[in-house]
């Protein structure tokens, strides 16, 4: 026992003497957990149940909002994100919602201007937020200024981060070094910040490193320090005791069921290894092993499939060793294999780090983690060995241009120029704070979207999201249907699936016929989706002569990725090799991966010269700029924007 935590006789019950400096404990079930573990899928419907037992906790908060959530909600499970705080709101009457603002980013991947960003903190006020858990990618608190300003001026608790990263296999080296920290948390402290967090979002932060920054930190600012570590590579645990040892004042967790894996420790064990401490956290064990007795049979069933079973280890020991958070080693992983390239993995862990340098040795989290990854996958798979950066994503010129904010090293010179050519905004890259640069854009937005945002929430939907955010508030106000992707699923479908499932691994489910007939030359395979699942189905025509038919349509397939939103019927038709403009005669401009169409810069009979960007396709949450592979006239475009596309299809054809 270190002199910092002091043991007194232990008092199992619930009203044992209070400890004199209790760790205060933020509970991240309801937006980190399952944002972790189930790709952020968590339904409102499946927190109610939990609010209340939760609130009697005696958490510091809880959070209840930010990061994905907001994407994923109105994206994938057709519930409107504003909605979700004032349902909670009304369950939760004592503990305060925090949510993650990604800074001037909010909740999207861009930064937004400074009028969205106002009235975002306004809105997510007036609808019940508490605490604000602002970070930047690039640890630019220039990004913070704007919200930092509103969340004061709404009176809530404005918690600065900074993002925890390294270059090294421990804290130290050049740039990510202990003077490093301490220099941010002074900047924060002076910004006016009412706690800090040190933000580590791969799970990197090794014990004794933990110890020692937040020692660090104790002695060199006021502001309480605030501990996020995912476990994701096993270490969290014991650096949050050793940050305890060091003085930390709260501590990030989650319920059981959301805890551990690439989420978070769980607070259960916590509150028995604190138990008749100086720093007992003062819970009751029983109330909250009762939580878990709903969470674990009520409502994680209708979430297991969600959960990555292929591997048996809960930690990933990819992350200690390259350094970068396992949500994007899986988002490389899965980009390459929709990319039929799974062999180049160990050539992607080797460009890496050369990438990341050359961006400026950014830390890696959203957005920057996806910036780097994806820049780094295009590399390897378009680069030619007399020509590096062959595909630069909008967002890598976004990032050279000085739109994210300051690198914590220079872009490399040479890539920034190249990023830079023909660069909307200008080809010098600028040194002010991003948003400076920026238009108003919530006017427009309201003259785009007209009749069809209700109120001010809306609009802020449609402004952060224009593609998906349009179709969630056609879906909303019944002006489209929503696809049977978006609906829930309920306890009882769950069961009547398990069952089936485990009478099929009985072998009880088909009775076998007594001969199996032999396959015919006229047996054809299809592939058949339901949601992002897929059955190959063989079918032999049992009639006389084969009836031949054109070419099959192929339903594009809905990537198990968060970029493209599962097939919606009417995206059924955006074939691959076929759609539309099949029968034009020309040059075809083919996807050269799956992802989303964002919008089309050229119409049918405009011209293009070779090199000249035609169309704008999002894979990985990523846009890339695609550009005509010839000289010639616009003759047939093949979809539209918000389609999904699969790898090949012919966006266009030029004549
Ligand atoms: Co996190």
């Amino acid at each position: 026992m270190t002199d910092s935590v002091v043991m007194t006789p232990i008092n199992y019950s619930a009203d044992r003497p209070r400890a004199a400096n209790p760790v205060k404990i933020q509970d991240l079930s309801l937006r980190d957990g399952h944002q972790s573990l189930f790709a952020t899928r968590g339904r409102t419907e499946d927190m109610i149940p939990v609010a209340e037992m939760m609130d009697e906790i005696g958490f510091w908060a809880v959070e209840t909002w930010g990061g994905a959530t907001f994407d994923t909600m109105h994206r994938f499970l057709n519930e409107d994100p504003w909605e979700r705080l004032r349902t909670l709101k009304r369950y939760f009457k004592k503990t305060p919602f925090s949510m993650l603002l990604r800074a001037q980013n909010l909740v999207g991947y861009r930064n937004y201007a400074d009028d969205v960003a106002r009235a975002f903190v306004d809105r997510a006020v007036a609808n019940g937020m508490d605490i604000f858990r602002t970070f930047d990618a690039l640890n630019d608190y220039r990004n913070f200024e704007t919200v930092a300003d509103q969340i004061k001026k709404n009176g809530k608790h404005f918690q600065g981060c900074m993002c925890y990263s390294m270059t090294e296999p421990r804290m130290g080296g050049e740039v990510y070094n202990l003077d490093y920290y301490i220099g941010k948390a002074r900047e924060l402290e002076a910004m006016g910040v009412d706690s800090i967090c040190i933000k580590d979002m791969a799970g990197l932060i090794a014990p004794y490193d933990a110890y020692n920054l937040v020692k660090a930190l104790k002695a060199a600012v006021k502001a309480p320090i605030h501990l996020h570590s995912h476990f994701t590579s096993g270490m969290a645990s014991m650096s949050q005791l050793k940050a305890i040892e060091a003085g930390v004042d709260i501590l990030d967790t989650c319920m059981t069921p959301y805890a551990y894996r690439t989420s978070h420790p769980a607070i259960e064990p916590l509150v028995m290894t604190l138990l008749g401490t100086s720093r007992d956290t003062g819970f009751d064990i029983r109330k909250l092993a009762a939580i878990n007795e709903v969470l674990e049979k009520e409502i994680l069933p209708k979430y297991k499939h969600l959960l990555d079973d292929s591997k048996v280890s809960v930690i990933d020991i990819n992350v200690l060793l390259h350094q970068t958070p396992g949500g994007m080693l899986s988002n490389l992983v899965n980009q390459l294999r929709e990319m039929d390239a799974l062999d180049k993995i160990d050539e992607v862990y080797k460009q890496l780090p050369r990438v990341r340098k050359e961006l400026g040795q950014v830390p890696l989290v959203t957005p920057t983690s996806q910036i780097v990854g994806v820049q780094t996958v295009n590399n390897v798979l378009y680069d030619t060995p007399d020509e590096r950066y062959k595909m630069i994503t909008a967002q890598v010129k976004d990032l050279c241009y000085g739109l994210y904010g300051k690198t914590a090293v220079p872009i490399d010179a040479e890539v920034q120029k190249k990023a830079l050519k023909g660069y909307p905004r200008g080809e010098q890259p600028i040194t002010c704070r991003p948003a400076e640069v920026l238009e108003a854009e919530l006017e427009k937005a309201r003259k785009d979207i007209g009749d069809l945002a209700a109120d001010t929430d809306d609009l802020l939907t449609y402004t952060l999201f224009p593609v998906t955010g349009k179709k969630y508030l056609e879906w909303k106000y019944g002006r489209a249907e929503a696809p049977a992707s978006v609906k829930p699923i309920t306890l009882e479908q769950v069961k009547k699936t398990d069952a089936l499932v485990k009478k099929a691994k009985a072998g009880e489910l088909v009775e076998r016929k007594a001969e199996t007939p032999a396959k015919s030359e006229r047996l054809r395979t299809f592939n058949v989706f339901v949601d992002n699942e897929y059955f190959t189905v063989e079918v032999d025509p049992t009639g006389d002569a084969p009836i031949l038919v054109a070419a099959p349509q192929v339903v594009a397939a809905a990537p198990v990725s968060a970029s493209a939103p599962a097939a919606a019927p009417k995206a059924a038709p955006a074939a691959a090799p076929a759609p539309a403009p099949a029968a034009v005669a020309g040059t075809k401009l083919a996807a050269p991966m799956p992802g989303l169409i964002i919008r089309y810069l050229k119409n049918v009979g405009d011209k293009v010269a070779k090199g000249e960007a035609v169309v704008v396709l999002e894979a990985m949450k990523m846009e890339n700029a695609l550009v005509a592979p010839c000289d010639g006239e616009i003759k047939a475009i093949g979809f539209k924007s918000g389609d999904t596309v699969a790898k090949g299809a012919a966006l266009c054809v030029i004549g």
